[in-house]
């Protein structure tokens, strides 16, 4: 499923808004830019014929004065509009709002469903789930640079500052796939720090939810069974949390239900066993620079360790 990343095609009220002041925009200067170009040009062509020494000093001012006054209103109507947008970006609040917390680290985004009961809690890693037509709120914050999350099609940009929380309310009018990104340099591996974002409608999205607050499931086969052991036991264990089992790392993307997303190291490359054996084997080559060293299994445990990763849903 290709991956919509477009200011000009907004599918929620938010962009819509930021798409019309684009517009806008555009037109406008469009318009002043064919203007200044039109009169340049007869300028140039008079010059040459010498018809300006006969232009009087009235004329001359009457036509700076006609020039400014109408670049005057130009932007005076466009910090209008610019002011009336920046404004009505945040209007969105609602107490119906679905909660939703992001943690930007480099480079991946940890995200959290809240819920006032503990246990219905979700967490996943690098993918939203939306809601068509309900309103959300994202709080935001990094754990070791500024980030920014930018999803074109839904809303305008906002940074992830470590220490200090930030808030954006979107909304998705348009169900689809979209493709989000960090905006703001965060180092080595900024570029790869995507992620995707599903709108969907309200009962597909319920359901996802209630799928993600399911604890992995158990291994079906003696190789699944020990694909888990080595997961558990070994390194992976110390970054990764798999609810269900043995690991509980915290630090690196939560794995529970990594079968069910549709990529890899935050947007990096799709979700596919060639892609995940790749990744395991030497993580460094994939995406030089993150913070997953390769846990140098040999080739039999990780043909387990990729049959156990496969069947979390
Ligand atoms: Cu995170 Cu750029």
């Amino acid at each position: 499923m290709p991956h919509l990343q477009s200011i000009i095609h907004p599918a929620g009220i938010q962009a819509q808004r930021i798409s019309d002041l684009w517009w806008t925009m555009f037109w406008i200067c469009a318009v002043v830019w064919v203007a200044v170009a039109v009169a340049a040009l007869i300028a140039i062509r008079r010059g040459r014929q010498g018809a300006d020494a006969a232009a009087s000093q009235w004329t001359i001012t009457r036509n700076v004065a006609i020039a400014g006054a109408v670049s005057l209103v130009a932007l005076v109507a466009l910090l209008f509009q610019s002011v009336v947008v920046g404004r009505a970006l945040d209007t969105l609040r609602s107490p119906d709002a679905l909660r939703i917390q992001v943690t930007g680290s480099q480079w991946w985004w940890d995200v959290q469903y809240d819920n006032p009961i503990p246990s219905l809690r979700v967490t996943t890693a690098n993918e939203i789930h939306l809601p068509v037509g309900r309103p959300v709120v994202i709080s935001l914050i990094a754990t070791d640079v500024i980030h920014s999350l930018w999803i074109p099609n839904l809303q305008g940009k906002i940074d992830l500052v470590p220490g200090r929380l930030n808030e954006l309310w979107l909304q998705a009018d348009k169900a689809g796939v979209y493709r989000g990104q960090c905006s703001e340099y965060c180092g080595l591996q900024h570029a790869k720090m995507a992620l995707v974002v599903v709108a969907e409608p309200p009962e597909q999205f319920e359901r996802w939810l209630t799928a993600n607050r399911a604890p992995a499931p158990a291994p079906a086969t003696p190789e699944q069974q020990r694909g888990k052991e080595i997961v558990e036991r070994g390194p992976c264990a110390m970054c990764h949390n798999i609810t269900g089992t043995l690991a509980g790392g915290r630090t690196a993307p939560d794995l529970t239900h990594i079968a069910s997303r549709s990529t890899l190291a935050a947007g990096s490359v799709p979700n596919v066993r060639a892609y995940l054996a790749g990744w395991i084997a030497d993580p460094q080559s994939m995406k030089p620079g993150n913070r997953m060293p390769a846990p140098n299994l040999p080739a039999e445990q990780l043909q387990a360790v990729l049959a156990y990763l496969e069947t979390l849903k």
